[in-house]
């Protein structure tokens, strides 16, 4: 009787291991859905692999393009920077020159300025002088012989005197008759305006120039 009992109870053990069994085989195919989709999950990802590649790529390739474009930019702006310093320093240079160089606006070197400054015109020496001149000019406003009248002739722009007939090369030579350019001009007249027609070889002597600067300076005031 106890072993009856005994089977009964293994055999409904048995039914209910079947049962456990029956119903995990139940659930198969719920598990091989997954399985399934498994290679297009391979393939969507192979393909988002790819599309994100490709994104960061072309991102790379902008942002390389963007560094391109700023080192141009920052090299632009290092070429600017370094043409606005050189022309700085020129302008720099132009202004040092001129303080250093206070006649540089009459056209003649610093050593004949520095000459000249250290000479003194004595006007009555220079009517001597200009006793040389005479036979072409006179210093008698509006009076013109072969040469220009020389009245106010200092400070004057070169071939400016009224009715006189100039030289292209006088006319044209951008001059302004300063003490300087005068002292210059008339130690040798024809290497100062090449082509002048004033037919006098100069003055060699630096005093006699200063004299007759004087005089003319006189004559004129
Ligand atoms: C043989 C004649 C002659 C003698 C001498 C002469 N000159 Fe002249 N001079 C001229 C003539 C001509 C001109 C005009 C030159 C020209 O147009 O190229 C001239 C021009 C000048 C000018 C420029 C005038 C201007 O308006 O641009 C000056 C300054 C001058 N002479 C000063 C003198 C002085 C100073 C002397 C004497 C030391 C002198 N000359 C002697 C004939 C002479």
């Amino acid at each position: 009787m106890r072993s009856i009992q005994g089977s009964w109870k293994s055999s409904s053990l048995l039914a209910a291991s079947l049962l456990v069994l029956a119903a995990c085989g139940g659930s198969e195919p719920q598990q091989s859905a997954p399985e399934a989709a498994a290679p297009e999950a391979a393939e969507e990802s192979v393909e988002t692999a790819e599309a994100a590649s490709e994104e960061v790529a072309d991102e790379t390739a902008e942002a390389a393009e963007d560094a391109a474009d700023a080192v141009e930019e920052a090299a632009t702006e290092v070429e600017e920077a370094a043409n606005e310093a050189v022309e700085e320093a020129i302008e720099a240079a132009e202004d040092v020159a001129e303080a250093v160089t206070p006649a540089a606006d009459t056209g003649v070197s610093d050593e004949i300025v520095a000459q000249y400054a250290a000479l003194t015109g004595d006007a009555a020496q220079g009517r001597r002088v200009f006793t040389k001149c005479m036979s072409c000019h006179v210093v008698q406003e509006g009076q013109n012989r072969v040469g220009p009248s020389l009245y106010g002739i200092i400070g004057r722009d070169a071939g400016s005197v009224e009715g006189f007939r100039y030289s292209d090369a006088n006319a044209n030579s951008g001059i302004t008759w300063t003490e300087e350019t005068m002292f210059a001009y008339l130690e040798q007249p024809q290497r100062f305006i090449p082509g002048t027609i004033m037919a006098f070889p100069g003055l060699p002597n630096p005093q006699e120039r200063a004299d007759v600067i004087a005089y003319l300076k006189a004559e004129s005031s």
